[in-house]
Parts: C-alpha cells; structure tokens; sequence
C-alpha cells in the first residue's frame, strides 16, 4: 500500500499497530490489556469500545504487551499484505506467552471473521477469536479461556451498534474523536472484504450519535469524524421515544422542523444530510467531518446541509477506485464515469473550495491500458487533493475472486501504480501551492510530531498546518494561519492574532 499524503487519521499509517492506552478510571482487577489495532478508523473506533467493555470490568491498558495479561489485536483483512501484517506481529507475541503461559491473546475485527475458527488451527497462540459483532461477549470469552478452554464468537448481527456504550476514547489528544454512526455494508464491491467481515449495514440511533457528540464537545473536543464504509446511506427510523437524554435538538428529516430533546420521534427517518445539521447544531465551535462518501448515494441535500453550516468542513473523500465506466461495472460500484464526474461537478457547484480526496485500485481483473489511461484522466479532471493507492489483492470469497482471474501481472499492477501516486504527487503539490498567501482557519491539535516550538492542525480542506507556538493560544483552539511555504505534504506558516 502507498499512503501519498496522510491528511487524517481515519488512514494514518503512524497508528497502525500503536499501543492503544486509556486513562485509569479508578476500577481494577489487577489484570493488565494490551490492544493495537490495524486498517480503518472504524477499527480503531471498534478498539476503544472493547476498551469500555474491558475497562467495566477492571482492566487496566498497558503499553507493554510482555507485561499484559491479555494481548488483543484487532486486524484487518482488506489486503492479503494487512493480514500478512498481522501473521508476522502474532510471532512478535510467542515469546511473551511462553514466559507467561496464562496470557491471553485474541485475534478481533476483520481477520477473525474471515477466518473464524480456522484462526486457533493456523495460530496455535491465540485462545479468543471475535468477530466485530460479538465483543460484548468479550468477558465471558475471556472466562472461558482462563478455564482452560479456547473461545470463538464471530456471530454477525443485524442490529448491534453497540449505540448505549459510550466509548472511553484511546491516546486521545482530547481534541478529535471518531463516532461510529453505522456498521457493516451492503454494497458488495466485486474486489471488497468488508461485506463479508462487517456484515449487513444497520445505522446507529441518531439520538446516541448526538448525544455522544455533545458529551465530546462537553468535555473539550473541538472535532468529531462521522464514521461508516457509506455514510451517504444512513437512514434512521426512531420507532421508540428518545431515551439517551440528547442535550441538543433534532431536526425532523421530512418538514426540517426542530424536535426538542426528549420527543417521541415515531415514524420520524434521519437521513446523513438531517444528521449531519443535527450534530452540526451542536456548537458552532464543534468542527464535523465525516469519512466515507459513495459516489452513488452521496445527494445534493448533504453538499447543500454542508454548505450551510460553517463548522461542517468542506472536505469529502469520495472513492473513485477507477475512472473507467466497464472496469467499474466489473468492480460493482453501481456508478460510472460520467456519474462520478456529475457529483464532482456537484461538489465544486454547491461548495466552492472543497477538498476532494480518492481511493484508487490499479490492476483490477482485465484492466487494459486505455483503462488505466481513463483513470489517469480522472485523476487530471478532478485534481484531488489526496489520494490513497492500492494495487489490486485478491480476497477470498469476493464476488471477483469468484468471477474473475487476477490476470494482470504484478509488475504491470506495481507500473500502474506509480503512474497513478506521481500523478497524485503532482496534484498534491498543487493543491498545496495554491494555499500559499491564504489565511486558513486552523484548529490546533498539540505540538507538531517534530518540534514542541510548533503547533499542527488541519484546514477545513483536511491538509495539515504547521505554524510557530503563539503564547495567546491553546491546543483546541482555532487560530487563523497565514500560509508562507509548503512541504510535499504540510503548510507551514504562522498566526495572524485575531485583533477586536
Ligand atoms: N467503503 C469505502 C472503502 C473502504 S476500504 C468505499 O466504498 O469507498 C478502503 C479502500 O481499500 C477502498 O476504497 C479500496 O480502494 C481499497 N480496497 C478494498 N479492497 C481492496 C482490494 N481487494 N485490493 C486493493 N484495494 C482494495
Ligand atoms: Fe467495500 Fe464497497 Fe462496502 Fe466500500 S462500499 S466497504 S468498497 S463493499
Ligand atoms: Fe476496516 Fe480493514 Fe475491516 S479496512 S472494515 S478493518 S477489512
């Protein structure tokens, strides 16, 4: 995988495999969890409610997996080289468990559900293995494996969202969250595990989602990234009054008529574009992102509720995957190029200025080389801002594993590629050159990784922006910078104070 340009964490490479840490809450059973995480913010937002579960019960995290009593890793299975990933980290682990044979590891997320049972033959370390479904039943497994016995529950669920848990946040800077708002997916890309590992997609009760949102803001967190594999497809139908005590309104999707907390909400659907105004009513002061669109579902309604409100940011990542219309029939994504270039033209009609980032694959089933020039071409129509690049891995058990042949070699795959991230690397540095002499509004997020003299934080387009420590503001607050140069990825500039 070659990750360009890593504007956000819902793809950043620096937190695959991290030590994930929380603060005590004064229980304790004395017994110590040690959990990393791989792949998508969805499994990183996943690790910090097994946390909570665990947390419930007393465990305390460690960032030493040799001093842990139970070592989880939550995997991921999107690529063959991120299961591969994981393989190599599980051997890192069998020294510790022979020193201290009543450790527990467990494989969770993606690769657990893949391979389910089969995992505790493969890997003869690993007692527990669970699906992303199952991890309330994480403390009878755990009771189970101190018995003596292994443990599996990869049952899938067509109506977990685990919305009453409210998640104890992982090496949290207390500034951004991530908020799950749905689970699983029903698109059945051709080339996509996620169906399969994840399950039928639900959306989360939208009374939970804000009600989570203003605790965050309530206790300093100035960013909240809305979550799901589509969020352009949530839809959520209250058929009970609301029970989570929301501090904030909600907006009635079919008359736009604002609902007092607390009222019967029967028959009521929230759609994104409605939950979206709802969580960004919050407080102005409260920046929303969200992470991902689909070019098919994504509607104007969401790019005008965005364009109304100031602190919903003004940046969309919107996979394309290819810019060929017969490639991307053979992938499943259920639109096509003219289809794709209509909702950009859409995004750049309805929001002037937005950031768009993509995923592309090269090397899918059959790709010729004018295929490949189609998605070149893509890339020079709507000059994204970022882009993630994959060569095409072929998944067990997807519809093109099924169907099709992986015949394009390795070789041409990896060529492909870098023709598509040079082509990034170009636009990238445009986009970024285009910048300079602008005052951005900046959210600081602490010190920059390589100085404490600086701060970082992003722009509502999502680059990041690096600018001189100004004693009059804090981590959390909003400054605006003046960008004076630019890196290959950053901005870097300094505080233009605000002046009364
Ligand atoms: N739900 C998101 C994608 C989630 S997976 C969407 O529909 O856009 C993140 C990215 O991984 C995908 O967009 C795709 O570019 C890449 N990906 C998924 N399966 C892949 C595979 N089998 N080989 C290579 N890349 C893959
Ligand atoms: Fe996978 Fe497609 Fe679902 Fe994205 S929309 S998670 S690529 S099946
Ligand atoms: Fe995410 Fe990887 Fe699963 S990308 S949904 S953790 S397969």
């Amino acid at each position: 995988m070659i990750d360009l340009v890593i504007p956000d964490k819902t793809h950043d490479e620096n937190r695959q495999g991290e030590a994930l840490i929380l603060e005590p809450n004064g229980k304790n059973n004395g017994r110590k969890l040690y959990i990393e995480s791989y792949g998508c913010a969805m499994n990183f937002s996943d690790s910090e409610i097994v946390a909570s579960i665990l947390a419930e019960k007393g465990f305390e995290t460690t960032k030493d997996y040799n001093s842990a009593d139970v070592i989880f890793i939550n995997t991921c299975s999107i690529r063959e080289n991120a299961e591969q990933r994981v393989r190599n980290r599980l051997k890192e682990f069998t020294i510790a468990k022979v020193k201290n044979p009543d450790m527990v590891v467990g494989v969770l997320g993606c690769m657990a559900e893949r391979l389910k049972s089969k995992f505790l033959e493969e890997e003869k370390l690993v007692d527990v293995v669970v699906g992303p479904d199952a991890y309330r039943d994480l403390p009878n497994l755990i009771d189970k494996v101190d018995g003596g016995q292994k443990a599996v529950n990869v049952l899938l669920s067509r109506e977990e969202t685990y919305a009453d848990i409210s998640p104890v946040r992982l090496n949290s800077n207390g500034i951004n969250a991530f908020v799950s708002i749905m689970r699983g997916c029903d698109n059945m890309c051709s080339f996509c595990v996620v169906p399969f590992t994840r399950g039928r997609e639900r959306s989360r009760d939208a009374h939970s989602i804000v009600a989570e949102c203003t605790d965050l803001f309530n206790k300093g967190y100035r960013e909240v990234t809305l979550l799901g594999q589509n969020v352009d497809s949530y839809k959520w139908s209250a058929t009970t009054p609301a029970q989570y005590g929301a501090e904030s309104t909600v907006v009635a999707a079919e008359d736009k008529q604002v609902l007092p907390p607390g009222e019967d909400l029967s028959g009521v659907v929230v759609n994104f574009a409605n939950l979206l105004e709802m969580v960004a009513k919050i407080s102005p002061e409260l920046r929303v992102r969200f992470s991902t669109s689909h070019p098919k579902d994504i509607t104007d309604e969401v790019l005008y509720t965005m364009a109304k409100y100031d602190n919903i940011c003004n940046y969309i990542h919107l996979p394309v995957q290819s810019g060929n219309s017969r490639v991307l029939e053979l992938m499943n994504r259920t639109y096509d190029r003219e289809w794709y270039m209509d909702r950009v033209n859409a995004i750049r009609r309805i929001i002037p200025g937005c950031g768009i980032s993509t995923d592309v694959i090269t090397g899918f089933c059959t790709e010729t080389e004018e295929e490949h020039a189609d998605t070149l071409s893509m890339m020079d129509y709507v000059q994204y801002d970022f882009a993630y690049m994959f060569m095409y891995s072929e998944r067990p058990g997807t519809l093109a594993a099924k169907r099709y042949a992986d015949d394009i070699p390795e070789a041409v795959k990896s060529r492909r590629l870098k023709e598509v991230v040079a082509k990034q690397q170009h636009y990238s540095y445009i986009k970024l050159q285009g910048q300079l002499g602008k005052v951005q509004r900046v959210l600081i997020e602490g010190f920059s990784k390589k100085s404490d003299q600086d701060y970082c934080g992003r722009n509502d387009q999502n680059a990041m922006v690096v600018f001189p420590v100004h004693p009059d503001y804090k981590p959390g607050q909003y400054a605006n910078v003046l960008v004076e140069r630019t890196t290959t990825a950053t901005l870097i500039g300094k505080i233009i104070p605000q002046t009364l």
